[in-house]
């Protein structure tokens, strides 16, 4: 596995591969990885000649200072992880090198950033749509993997690639990972307390539950259900909880709204100050 901290070492290495006709498949991620990511890479691994991991804590989608502060980062080991996963090149720049002037762009990304993270979260896909254009223009990736636990973020950065026109480029959402007790990963999970992470997967508990609930019941009373079941439990405060459009992420009223495909519902959780999230897909 190559370590590449340039842009410009980044384009000759994927640039080459290219002009032998090769694929190459890009896993985004801000670091401090696991089994998540390291299933995004599998499968990358098995759809393209080469695969190319970014590592890179993306200031620009960070709205809260303490929360970029404190965000673990653990290159060693995500190095490590990512050499034993069979990963051809790291890409670990600094932000200068991502950043060399203030990234203005403001992009017109419309309603599907603006509800749920997009309300909560001022600025934060902007930030996202920034560091993914930048890295897909970087990188020129075949294809792009992303996990659905930010479900929003993936129609985000599909609304980013068609304003850009990264027309080529396939993006590809994969299924949530998770600890054997349903908790969704993610690296966040490390700054829980004990006491915190043996309540968080009751999370993933009350979404999975409300899926039976919602098949006799409105999708108002699914949604009161939710946010109180949660809630009951230690440590955890509700901050949304959405059951939206899984295309336009537009929140729905009914389950009369819904259209083929399955509707998500979203949530957001404070377990104490850690900022948890997960969903869930209503096959009803
Ligand atoms: O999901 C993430 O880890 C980040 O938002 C991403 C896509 C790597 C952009 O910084």
């Amino acid at each position: 596995m190559e370590v590449i901290r340039t842009v410009a070492g980044l384009r000759e290495r994927v640039g080459a591969l290219k002009a032998s006709g090769k694929t190459i498949g890009l896993v985004p991620t801000m670091g401090a990885l696991h089994e998540g990511h390291l299933s995004l890479v599998e499968k990358a691994r098995g759809e393209n000649d080469a695969v190319v991991v970014s590592v890179f804590v993306n200031p620009t989608q960070f709205n809260n200072p303490d929360d970029l502060r404190t965000y673990p980062r653990t290159e060693d080991a995500d190095r490590a992880l990512l050499e034993k996963a069979g990963v051809d090149f790291v890409f670990i720049p600094s932000v200068e090198e991502v950043y060399p002037e203030p990234d203005t762009r403001v992009f017109a990304l419309g309603p599907v950033a603006e509800v749920m993270e997009g309300a909560m979260r001022p600025g934060h896909f902007n930030g996202v749509a920034q560091v993914v254009s930048k890295l897909f223009s970087m990188a020129s990736p075949t294809r792009a993997y992303f996990g659905e636990k930010d479900f929003q973020q993936i129609a985000v950065i599909r609304q980013m690639a068609r304003l850009e026109g990264f027309d080529d480029l396939e993006i590809v959402a994969c299924p949530i990972k998770r600890a054997a007790d349903g908790l969704a990963l993610s690296s966040r999970n490390v700054r829980l307390t004990p006491e915190q992470r043996a309540e968080a997967p009751g999370i993933h508990r009350v979404l999975a539950e409300s899926v039976e609930f919602a098949k006799n019941h409105t999708l108002a009373e699914t949604r009161s259900i939710v946010v109180e079941e949660i809630n009951r439990l230690p440590f955890m405060e509700v901050e949304y909880f959405e059951i939206a459009d899984p295309l336009t992420m537009r929140p729905l009223s009914s389950w009369d709204q819904e259209h083929e495909i399955p509707a998500v519902g979203c949530v957001t959780v404070y377990c104490g100050d850690v900022r948890l999230i997960d969903n869930i897909k209503y096959n009803r």
